[in-house]
This record gives structure tokens, C-alpha cells and sequence, in this order.
């Protein structure tokens, strides 16, 4: 692991990797880049590599399991054993379990479930490099890949954490940010910007949360735009593209 740095802001308010507080890391998305995935996204997000596969729906087995007016979303977060400085040990761990479990949750509000009864969608995501972040990264992903794979939904889920560094709000922390930070609050949201994931590690003072959210939101926000022209640019933007509840 890196050492501590001194500060993390300089002097003119950028950040070691020369971001401004509020700016998020470049991200790039390629969709369809598994071909036996119904849905499929590849994410690149500063250093963070994610990639999003989407099965479904297809019936559930075992069918004591079905729900009966809804479908079931799955949803696995990995990380490669490689992803990190660290070998993380292959198989499920309590992070990993947690995360997929929130993540999965993260979605319920958005996918037409009830379209497809007694079925499951399932939704695989694995961190093949990781900067911090990467709950969110795959988030970003598996919204893409639902898209891919012609899940209907109200609209895409965005992610992005935001955290507190040097005694200052930044968002979308860094590794280095999030290691040695005093915060990190990962946070998903409908288009609408209902919040469909919060977590929070560290503290801040009610003040501090309330701008943190607002500039998550933002940030959040400027994801949907890229997650959009990704899938306009693949897909074309015109009506025959359309997400949206009837
Ligand atoms: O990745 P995310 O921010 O969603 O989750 P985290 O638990 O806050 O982890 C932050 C970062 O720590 C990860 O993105 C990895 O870079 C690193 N990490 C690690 O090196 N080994 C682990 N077992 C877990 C996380």
C-alpha cells in the first residue's frame, strides 16, 4: 500500500491527479463486448476496469424461488483475484456478498420486474482493475449491459461516491482518497435522482452530508450523460431507442 500523502489538495484545489473537487474521473464505455451475454458492458473509469454481463430473463430454477407476478434480479460483484495490490482470495467474501446484495437492490426500482413473472435477470459484474470506486463502476456498467439486453426499465441507474479529504468534499474518490480519507459515501440513482444505493464510511457533519449529496447528484447526473451517448451512439438516438415505461 502507498504511503499517506502530506496533503491531497494543493494549493490552486487540485487534487494529486490533478482533478478539481468536483470532477469526476474520464470514463469509457464499450457495449456488447460479450457475445454470449444477452447484455454486456466493458467500463473504464480513471483506473478502475469493469466488466458487466446480463443474462435473462430466463425461468428460474429452482422454482420454489419464482416469484410469481415478478422477475428476480441476481446480481454478482467480483473482484479478479489480479484486481488489486493485494491477491484478493477467489470466491464470495462478506464485501463482495454486501455489495452484490445493495447493488442488486440498486436496480429494483427501475427494471419492469413484473413483465416477466417467475423469472430471474441476472446480472454479473467483475472488477478486473480496481481504483476505489469500483461498487460504483460496476453499477455504472450493469445499467449499460441491462440496457444492451433490452431489460425494460424507467430509466438507467448512475453511480458515483463522493468523500472527504483534507477537510474537503471531493468527488469520486481515488484510491489514495479513499484509503487514507476521513469519508466515502458511494451513492446510485435513477435519472430521476431517487437514490437507490447510500453507503457510508467515516464522517460528516450534517452540513457536510447535505453537500455531499448534492454534489454526488451532480455527479451522478453527468454520468447519465455519458451512459446515454454511449448507448446513443451505439443504438442511435431517436425514438426507436426508448427506455421508458409506456
Ligand atoms: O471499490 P469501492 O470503493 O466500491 O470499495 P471499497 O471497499 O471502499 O474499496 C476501495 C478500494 O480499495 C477498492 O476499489 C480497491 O482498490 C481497494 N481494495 C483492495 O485493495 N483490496 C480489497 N480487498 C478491497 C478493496
Amino acid at each position: 500500500m502507498s504511503d499517506k500523502p502530506d496533503k491531497f489538495i494543493d494549493d490552486n484545489g487540485l487534487r494529486l491527479d490533478g482533478r478539481r473537487v468536483d470532477e469526476i474521473r474520464p470514463m469509457k464505455i464499450d457495449i456488447g463486448v460479450l457475445s454470449r451475454a444477452d447484455g454486456s458492458c466493458y467500463l473504464e473509469w480513471g483506473k478502475n476496469k469493469v466488466l458487466a454481463a446480463v443474462y435473462g430473463p430466463r425461468t428460474l430454477h429452482p422454482r420454489r424461488k419464482q416469484i410469481p407476478d415478478a422477475a428476480l434480479i441476481r446480481y454478482r460483484y467480483n473482484m479478479a483475484s489480479f484486481s488489486v495490490e493485494d491477491r484478493i482470495r477467489p470466491g464470495p467474501s462478506r464485501r463482495s456478498v454486501e455489495i452484490s446484495k445493495v447493488s442488486a437492490e440498486a436496480f429494483e426500482p427501475v427494471v419492469l420486474t413484473k413483465f416477466y413473472p417467475n423469472t430471474v435477470i441476472d446480472i454479473f459484474t467483475e472488477i478486473i482493475q480496481a481504483d476505489a470506486g469500483t461498487r460504483t463502476a460496476a453499477i455504472n456498467a450493469a445499467s449499460i449491459a441491462l440496457a444492451d439486453a433490452g431489460i425494460p426499465m424507467k430509466g438507467l441507474v448512475s453511480a458515483c461516491a463522493v468523500g472527504k479529504v483534507d477537510g474537503q468534499l471531493v468527488l469520486d474518490l481515488n484510491k489514495d482518497e479513499d484509503n487514507f480519507g476521513a469519508a466515502d459515501l458511494p451513492v446510485a440513482m435513477t435519472q430521476d435522482g431517487e437514490i437507490t444505493l447510500i453507503q457510508m464510511d467515516g464522517n460528516l457533519t450534517q452540513e457536510e452530508f447535505k453537500e455531499a449529496i448534492e454534489m454526488v447528484r451532480a455527479g451522478c447526473m453527468e454520468i447519465l450523460e455519458i451512459q446515454k451517448k454511449a448507448l446513443y451512439t451505439k443504438f442511435g438516438d431517436d425514438s426507436s431507442f426508448d427506455l421508458t415505461e409506456e
